[in-house]
């Protein structure tokens, strides 16, 4: 394949456009969050006849479908979906990734499980071979806050409560997010069942049991599809 000179901005939409050969005709889809999804979410609008409608992961990407006329559902209100996607913050050899850095991984989470199939679109750098290099977000009762702090830097771990506008970040579920740095998880689906047993975590930024079975990544010769 010939080397493409493209932007970060049009590798995204490279991989949004291509993610759409993933949509099942006449069914409701799992929508992510984030840069990359937003790509996507544009990408679905020109097909909006074709799908009943989108269950959606956040309150912002539940915006974006409804301001192109696409029917967003309840996840309570559908049983299973055929397809999820949505982008990941890093994504290594086995389809396990950390996600979060847009604070909607628990309803991430979420629908991925309600999900047959999850197809991560991201672009090349978010390959990595051991997954940590990004700070891991956990969601978190405020209460606990602290404490689960105190328990990542027990492990080796730089933990700080996200902000925005000087005040800690509240997310759509009125949870507060810690981001994680200078782990190194070599074993993702062990970490992911520990961390999720601490009192007070609501979701860890590790997609391990929720795994991408298919990752669809923009490279300047192309999208690569792994399975
Ligand atoms: C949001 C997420 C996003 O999928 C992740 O942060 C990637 O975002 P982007 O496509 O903007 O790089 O997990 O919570």
């Amino acid at each position: 394949m010939t080397a493409l000179s493209l932007t970060q901005d049009e590798l995204k939409t490279l991989v949004g456009h291509a993610a759409l050969d993933y949509v099942v005709e006449g069914e409701i889809v799992g929508v992510g969050t984030g840069s990359t999804v937003n790509k996507f979410i544009e990408a679905l609008g020109t097909i909006k006849g074709k799908i009943r409608g989108a269950v959606s992961s956040s309150v912002a990407s539940t915006q974006r479908l409804q301001a192109l006329g696409i029917e967003v559902f309840d996840s309570n209100a559908v049983e299973e979906l055929a397809v999820y996607i949505d982008g990941a913050d890093e994504i290594d050899g086995s389809g396990f990734m950390i996600k979060g850095g847009g604070a909607a991984l628990t309803r991430e989470k979420i629908v991925a499980a309600q999900s047959r199939s999850f197809v991560c679109i991201a672009d090349a750098s978010k390959r990595v071979q051991v997954l940590g290099a990004f700070p891991l977000p956990v969601e978190v009762v405020p209460m606990a806050a602290r404490r689960i702090v105190r328990q990542f830097e027990r492990m080796g771990g730089l933990a700080q409560v996200r902000e925005k506008d000087g005040a800690a970040l509240v997310t759509d579920n009125g949870q507060h997010i810690i981001d994680v740095s200078g782990l190194q998880i070599s074993d993702p689906l062990g970490f992911e069942t520990a961390v999720s047993q601490w009192p007070g975590v609501v979701t860890v930024g590790v997609f391990a049991h929720q795994r991408a079975h298919v990752c669809l990544l923009a490279t300047p010769s192309g999208v690569e599809t792994l399975r």
